[in-house]
């Protein structure tokens, strides 16, 4: 077939569109400067094209919609809790299921499970929700990925991988005791969709057990990781992402899920556990937080979509459409040499704002202004990942000062065409061409968790 030899053909064919609206660059500006300069407080109308994150903003099949029509709206025991327990079981391996509303939910539950105040939990990296609800636990975060993944110029196949040395000196300084567990996200969102080998999170799996100390699984796209693996890891380039995927859960005592971004749905998530006592701890907790245990937060026609988005996601072809599809846009923007972090990853193409606005300190927010003038540019909404989403330090109150200083241009499953990515990256080379115009900006508004999703700013 000739569609074998374009290696990001669409697996689908579309049936409902939604207009966009197109606006001028007046419009723009008058619209982020009522933002705040920050592009999650502009109004989603007023977006081009919407590349703020791949969270939520997935297309649905006419499988799960159809679905939706049958969700089973009881209180408690909704067939399609059954449905969507059935495909964790046989998809992700994992023993037992608690739904949650999202991502955030399943971590909520599970740091104020496992995690005392004044132990310390390692991680491949931060993710922001994720630390915020471990360090609201009591807990301190301690990143242990490779150095390579701080560098967006460093090539490495699994950027995204356990430093297994930082690893074993943390429990040898703070002691395996005061380690209830290691959080191994796979592909790495912060680094830039960097993902993780198999023997990586086998080593891991190892040394954690050895210890004493469980592995958790933020597994939110980990069957983009089974495509980076079945790419590049010897062995298993015969295997299925089904396959892959699941032999990676195994290497884990517990997953969190955000349903948002893999399983192709709007809304919904998960935690999902081998062992029974942690079960019912976490149990008797979501029907504190977010609702009974056979729903989570959700309507039965969420469960249901969520279920069907796994049987769909996981095929070998959406996979590859989706992460080839990434790899497309990122590669015009490489190709007309944009600075990025290389290699491409999965989920999203990072503009490394250290590099391209080069003349702005890291105070200056670079990353923060670099979202909002492609914004005025184009209409095209993506994130700060920079010193804005890192926060402060819980301990000194200073920023953190991360590494990284990127913007995220997120591709939504399933949602743009090809074209709409060349003309994204034609606003991005005309944006770098006059870069040196950009002025920074200054923070007038900071809220104490989670800072960057309503921070204001003001130009300088
Ligand atoms: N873990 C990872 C790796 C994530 O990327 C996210 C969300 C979460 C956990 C939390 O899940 O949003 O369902 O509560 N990431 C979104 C993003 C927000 O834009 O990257 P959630």
């Amino acid at each position: 077939m000739l569609a074998d030899r374009i290696p990001w053909v669409e697996p689908y064919k579309i049936k409902m569109v939604e207009p966009l609206k197109i606006t001028t660059r007046e419009d723009r500006v008058k619209s982020i400067k009522e933002a705040g300069w920050n592009t999650f407080l502009l109004r989603s109308e007023d977006v081009y094209i919407d590349l703020l994150t791949d969270s939520g903003t997935n297309a649905m099949s006419d499988y799960q919609w159809a679905g939706m029509m049958l969700g089973d709206e009881a209180y408690a025991g909704s067939r399609n809790y059954y449905h969507l327990e059935d495909n964790v079981k046989k998809y992700y391996g994992y023993k037992y299921l608690v739904p949650t509303h999202q991502g955030r939910g399943a971590e909520h539950l599970l740091s104020q499970t496992l995690i005392k105040k004044g132990d310390f939990v390692p991680g491949n990296m931060y993710f922001t929700t994720t630390r915020q609800h471990q360090e609201l636990a009591g807990g301190t975060f301690v990143d242990v990925i490779i150095d390579e993944a701080h560098d967006p110029e460093a090539l490495h196949d699994f950027k995204g991988n356990v430093d297994i040395q930082k690893f074993e000196d943390l429990i040898n300084r703070v002691g395996a005791g005061k380690i209830p567990y290691i959080t191994v996200g796979a592909p790495v969102n912060m680094a830039g969709g960097q993902p993780v080998s198999m023997a990586n999170m086998k080593e891991v799996y190892e040394l954690a057990h050895k210890k004493g100390i469980k592995v958790v699984l933020d597994a939110t796209r980990n069957m983009e990781n089974a495509f980076f693996i079945q790419q590049r890891e010897e062995g298993y380039n015969n295997k299925s992402i089904a396959e892959i995927h699941k032999e990676f859960c195994s290497y884990s005592d517990a997953a969190t899920m955000s349903g948002k971004k893999d399983l192709l749905i709007n809304i919904g998530g998960f935690v999902a556990v081998n062992d029974w006592d942690l079960f019912e701890e976490l149990r008797n907790l979501v029907v504190v937080f977010e609702g009974l245990h056979t729903y989570g937060g959700l309507a039965g026609r969420d469960l249901e979509a969520m279920a069907r988005g796994i049987e769909e996601a996981i095929k070998d072809e959406n996979i590859t459409h989706r992460v080839r599809q990434v790899e497309y846009f990122g590669n015009l923007l490489k190709n007309a040499g944009i600075p990025i972090v290389l290699p491409i990853g999965g989920h999203a193409v990072f503009l490394d704002a250290k590099r391209f606005y080069e003349h702005l300190s890291q105070l200056q927010f670079p990353a923060q202004k670099l979202a909002a003038d492609l914004y005025v540019e184009s209409g095209v909404r993506s994130m700060e990942r920079g010193i804005v989403s890192a926060g402060r330090d819980k301990v000194t109150g200073d920023h953190k000062y991360p590494k990284l200083e990127l913007v995220r241009l997120t591709v939504p499953r399933r949602v743009y065409t090809q074209t709409h990515f060349d003309m994204t990256a034609l606003a991005v080379i005309e944006l770098y061409e006059k870069r040196k115009e950009a002025k920074g900006l200054k923070m007038v508004y900071e809220p104490t968790y989670l800072r960057f999703f309503q921070a204001r700013f003001e130009e300088l």
